[in-house]
């Protein structure tokens, strides 16, 4: 199988799952019609002012985040591969009531059917897994951003991504190094329920390193700005305690510490930064 089997595999996987999540508590989109805003308070402030400024959310699934930043006052434009995500990313913002646009596409491939470029490019909470070659991708996203534009990465830290997330004790199960073919773990249901009825029986996940994600930020002319680690979780794995307000952390008691989650921002270069 080359990338392209692996990533139509997953494409069908996310089209179930976009159904799955679109009725999950997790998601809650009728709290979003709402008003909620699904946006950490921590990245918000990471990001900074968006009002005024054009936004390009890469991988947006149910367009939940792509929503709360327009919310904020960004003009938006929402990015994902599986066309059912799509679907109901669009029917979210025309229910909000919220100007966005959504693009059905595969982000590595994304030049090939969106023009212009953007004041921020930003993507979230369980993407990098899923893609086969971060130095093409850090090229797509320095393509879209324009000269002095911001880019903001929030995901799961590479290191939390060795550890086996449906065992109950802290067990390192999984390759760190990147590789060009991608591991495949059986599909249980989905992150948000377990039990829910998938037919896709593989997911297919692309191992990235922290010295993999910076080299290629910087390596496609972005000037990394900040590489910030945080001791929590945004997900309940087992092995995992919740704590109230922040997420869920390892175990108390133990003097262990393993970074969770990051959040990397980088600049792209004005003309006058070159002299
Ligand atoms: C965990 S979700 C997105 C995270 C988002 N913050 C959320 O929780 O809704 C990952 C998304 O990446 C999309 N995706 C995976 N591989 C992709 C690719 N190669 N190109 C575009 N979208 C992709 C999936 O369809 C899915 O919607």
């Amino acid at each position: 199988m080359n990338a392209h089997r692996f990533l139509e595999s997953n494409r069908g996987l996310w089209d179930e799952w976009a159904d799955i999540h679109a009725r999950s508590a997790w998601y809650d989109l009728e709290s979003v019609r709402r008003g909620a805003c699904k946006l950490r308070s921590y990245e918000v402030d990471e990001v900074g002012e968006v009002a005024g400024r054009s936004l390009l959310h890469l991988q947006c699934q149910l367009g939940t985040d792509t929503v709360s930043w327009a919310r904020r006052g960004a003009t938006v434009t929402g990015v994902d591969f599986s066309p059912r995500a799509v679907a109901v990313a669009r029917q979210l913002a025309a229910d909000t009531e919220v100007d966005a646009h959504f693009v059905c596409s595969d982000i590595l491939t994304l030049p090939a059917v969106l023009t212009g470029t953007f004041d921020l490019v930003y993507t979230s909470r369980g993407v990098l897994g899923w893609l086969p070659d971060l130095t093409r991708w850090a090229q797509v996203v320095a393509h879209f951003l324009a000269p002095g534009g911001v880019f903001y990465v929030t995901d799961i830290h590479p290191i939390a991504e060795v550890l086996d997330s449906s065992a109950s004790e802290l067990r390192v199960s999984r390759p760190y190094f990147p590789r060009t073919e991608p591991v495949g773990y059986p599909v249980q249901g989905s992150y948000v329920d377990r039990d829910a009825q998938v037919a896709t029986e593989v997911e297919y996940l692309w191992p990235h390193s922290v010295a993999e994600l910076i080299t290629a930020v910087a390596g496609a002319g972005l000037v990394i700005e900040f590489f910030h680690e945080f001791p929590w979780l945004d997900r309940p794995w087992p092995f995992l305690h919740e704590q109230e307000g922040l997420g869920w952390v390892l175990p108390p008691g133990g003097q262990g510490e393993l970074p969770l989650f990051f959040s990397l921002r980088a600049g792209k270069p004005t003309a006058g930064d070159d002299r």
